[in-house]
């Protein structure tokens, strides 16, 4: 059975593993495991902050940020189907209290427009919001955002005083696909969330970066939301050997998902190979259900995008 369902199905390789072994550890609550303080510097420094906090998923570095960076009661403004809006479990109203805004993208991208529509109607007295940006972008096929279009919906949050997060999960994959270092988009928001367990290989592990002042203040999330651990170390190791390792060769992934795109897109598939800018194949269809069973048959798992338009990653391994 050959698995496409997703990026996070890559594993640990065998270097990986000995970097893992080989972890000088302590204990990571107390702020004493060097390799994860090591990680964290590094993390901060590539995502253009002066800091930088472990946790173990991009899920927890998503919901930590909305819980330091707002009120309860504010807007959460972000591309409908983003994913702090689709996949946390409701965790935006659950944890932080937030009012969902979702708005209609094109390649999960919205526009200052929208944004200050929605901000002309919010009440006098409700707490100031916050815009969360995802590149890349999951479910529109990890289509990415360019920086001047980025740049244009942070400079309208800022001037209408709203914060902005952004879900970077997979912002090396926007990097290496756009040839802008992560850190010009890091650098532009409060906060940015790195995914490790994707296409970067790591078995676990994110990290949420962000002015100090705010990270200190993640700190107190990472233990409300049970995300501190002991000798993470072994977890950081993976961290650090792929950011060494596994950043650059993202572009192999790139290039393997264009080249399927346009097999797929040859053999008469509703597929857009010029969407296909980093790591997804999105394959439309009319019954997404039946169409994944019928291609488990012929033995390969793929997975869904959205309704109505499957997943199919193209990752190395
Ligand atoms: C855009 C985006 N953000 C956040 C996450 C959450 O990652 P994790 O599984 O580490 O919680 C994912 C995972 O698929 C994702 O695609």
């Amino acid at each position: 059975m050959i698995d496409l369902r997703s990026d996070t199905a890559t594993k640990p390789t065998p270097e990986m593993l000995t970097a893992m072994a080989a972890a000088e550890v302590g204990d990571e609550q107390l702020r004493e495991d060097p390799t994860v303080n090591e990680l964290q510097r590094r993390a901060a420094e590539l995502l253009g902050h002066d800091a930088a906090l472990f946790l173990p998923t991009a899920t927890m570095a998503n919901q930590i940020a909305l819980k330091v960076l707002t009120r309860p009661g504010a807007d959460l403004i972000a591309e409908d189907r983003t994913h702090i809006l689709v996949y946390e479990a409701g965790g935006p109203a659950v944890h932080s209290g937030l009012m969902s805004r979702p708005l209609p993208g094109i390649a999960g991208r919205f526009t200052p427009e929208q944004v200050r529509a929605i901000a002309a109607g919010a009440d006098i007295g409700q707490p100031p919001g916050i815009v969360v940006l995802e590149n890349t972008h999951r479910s529109s096929g990890g289509r990415v955002w360019p920086l001047e279009d980025l740049r244009a919906v942070v400079e309208t949050a800022r001037e209408l005083g709203l914060s902005v997060h952004l879900d970077g999960a997979r912002i090396f994959n926007a990097s290496v696909a756009s040839g802008v270092p992560a850190a010009e988009y890091g650098r532009l928001c409060d906060t940015v969330t790195v995914c490790f367990s994707k296409g970067l290989g790591c078995p676990t592990g994110a990290i949420l970066a962000g002015p100090s002042e705010t990270i200190e203040q993640a700190w107190t999330g990472k233990f409300l939301f049970g995300g501190a651990l002991r000798q993470a170390g072994v977890i950081a190791a993976a961290m650090l050997y792929a950011l060494d390792h596994n950043i650059d060769r993202l572009a192999d992934d790139h290039a393997r998902a264009r080249r399927l795109a346009k097999g797929l897109a040859e053999a008469g598939l509703a597929v857009e190979p010029d969407a296909t800018e980093t790591n997804f194949v999105g394959v439309a269809v009319d019954e997404t259900a039946a169409a994944r069973q019928k291609i488990r048959d012929a033995g390969v798992i793929v997975g869904t995008l959205r309704p109505g338009v499957l997943r199919v990653p193209r990752i190395s391994g």
